[in-house]
C-alpha cells in the first residue's frame, strides 16, 4: 500500500465520533455495571466513543492525544500500563519533530559516534527551562489523575523515565493519588554525561561535568488497593507482579543491552526501547497473567509488540501519525523479533 494510501487509511480509521450514554448520570447502567456512568457529572454522560486506528492479533492501537483517549475509557477497564512518555515533554511536541526530522537544532542532539557507529539522536534535558519544568509537573499530575479512574484498583503502572527528570515525574504521579512502589533499574550504557567541561577540556582534563550514565530508572506505581493484596487479585487480578518463575520474584535490576541496530531498523523510532527489557517487564505487570496492558505512549509500538508476544491483551495510544504508521508495520516484526543471546549484557 502506498504511504499515502495508508496515511489516507489511518486518518480515516481513527475517525472519532460522539456517543450518547442511555444511563442516568450516577447510576448504573442497565447491564447492572456502575462503570458505564462513574460520576454524577451531566458531561460524564458523553462519551466518546473511540475507533482504533488498526488491530493486530489482541491489541488495539489509538490515533490521538491519550489524556483525550482516556478521558472516554470506561473505569476500572485497565490492568497495567507500561509506557516510556517523553520525559521531558517538549522533545515530542511538533516543533521538536519536525527540527529533528530535518535533522536541525533543537533539543535533540547526535551523540558523538562511537567505535565507528553513528549513534541516535537523544534529547538534551539540561536545556530544559522553568516553565518547561512547571509544564512538565503539571502534565504528569494531570495525566496521573486521567489514568486513575481507568485502572482496576491494584493496578501497576511502570513509567520510564531519566535521571534527571525521575524524582518530578514520580512526585507528580503521587500526588493524583498512586502508591510509589519503587523503581526497575535498567542497567544500560545510554552514552549521556562523562564529558570534559564543554570548550576547557584541555584545561580540565580530570574533571567529568556528570557522571556517564549507565542506568536508566523505570519508575513503579500502584493504584491503591481494594482491600488486601489477596482480596484484590481475586477480585481485579492486580495487585501484584508475576515471578519470574515459582522460585524466583520479579527483580528490580535488569541487565539491558541498548537497543542493536536490526531491531532499530524494524521500528526506526528515536527513543525505541528493546524487546529484550520489555518482554520481561510487560510479563510482570500482570501478576496472573490476565487483562488488558496499556501504553498510552504507544510511539513505535514496542510494548503492544511485547505484549503480543507474551499473550496478552494490549492497547496503545499514539498521537503522530508517522509514528503510528511505523507501529502499524513495526508491531508484527517486533512480536517475533529473536534478540541476541547478549540482549541482557550492559
Ligand atoms: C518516548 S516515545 C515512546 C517510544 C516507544 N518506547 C518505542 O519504543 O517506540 C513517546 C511517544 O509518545 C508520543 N506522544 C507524545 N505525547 C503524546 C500524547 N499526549 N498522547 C499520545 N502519544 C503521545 C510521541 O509521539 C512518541 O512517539
Amino acid at each position: 500500500m502506498s504511504q499515502l494510501k495508508l496515511d489516507l487509511e489511518l486518518r480515516l480509521q481513527s475517525h472519532r465520533f460522539a456517543a450518547i450514554s442511555t444511563s442516568t448520570p450516577g447510576q448504573p447502567s442497565s447491564s447492572g455495571e456502575s462503570n458505564v456512568v462513574s460520576t454524577s457529572s451531566a458531561e460524564a454522560a458523553l462519551r466518546v466513543v473511540w475507533c482504533p486506528a488498526f488491530e493486530v492479533g489482541r491489541a488495539s492501537v489509538f490515533h490521538g492525544d491519550c489524556l483525550e483517549w482516556l478521558a472516554n475509557q470506561s473505569d476500572n477497564s485497565i490492568h497495567g500500563v507500561v509506557t516510556d512518555p517523553p520525559y521531558g515533554l517538549v522533545e515530542y511536541q511538533p516543533e521538536q519533530q519536525h527540527k529533528l526530522r530535518r535533522g536541525r537544532g533543537g533539543v535533540w542532539r547526535i551523540p558523538p559516534s562511537f567505535d565507528g557507529h553513528r549513534r541516535s539522536p537523544v534529547p538534551r534535558f539540561t536545556t530544559l527551562t522553568a516553565s518547561d519544568l512547571k509544564a512538565l509537573d503539571g502534565f504528569f499530575k494531570v495525566w496521573a489523575a486521567a489514568l486513575i479512574p481507568v485502572l482496576v484498583p491494584g493496578a501497576h503502572v511502570l513509567v520510564a523515565s531519566n535521571p534527571l527528570l525521575s524524582h518530578r515525574v514520580a512526585l507528580s504521579v503521587c500526588q493524583s493519588g498512586f502508591e510509589r512502589r519503587g523503581e526497575v533499574v535498567r542497567l544500560v550504557m545510554t552514552m549521556r554525561g562523562g564529558d570534559r567541561p564543554k570548550n576547557a577540556h584541555n584545561e580540565f582534563p580530570d574533571v567529568t561535568v556528570m557522571p556517564r550514565s549507565k542506568w536508566e530508572p523505570w519508575l513503579l506505581f500502584r493504584k491503591p488497593l481494594d482491600g488486601r493484596v489477596q482480596d484484590n487479585l481475586r477480585k481485579w487480578g492486580t495487585g501484584g507482579l508475576r515471578r519470574v518463575s515459582s522460585d524466583r520474584p520479579f527483580a528490580d535490576v535488569i541487565a539491558s543491552a541498548p537497543t542493536r541496530p536490526d531491531e532499530r531498523r524494524l521500528a526506526p523510532h528515536p527513543s525505541l526501547k528493546p524487546q529484550a527489557f520489555l518482554r520481561q517487564v510487560v510479563r510482570a505487570i500482570l501478576p496472573i497473567g490476565e487483562g488488558v496492558v496499556l501504553d498510552p505512549f504507544a510511539g513505535s509500538g514496542s510494548t503492544i509488540a511485547a505484549a503480543e508476544h507474551i499473550g496478552y491483551e494490549s492497547v496503545g495510544v499514539e498521537s503522530d501519525l508517522h509514528y503510528l504508521q511505523m507501529a502499524q508495520s513495526a508491531i508484527p516484526m517486533l512480536k517475533d523479533y529473536e534478540p541476541s543471546s547478549d540482549a541482557g549484557s550492559r
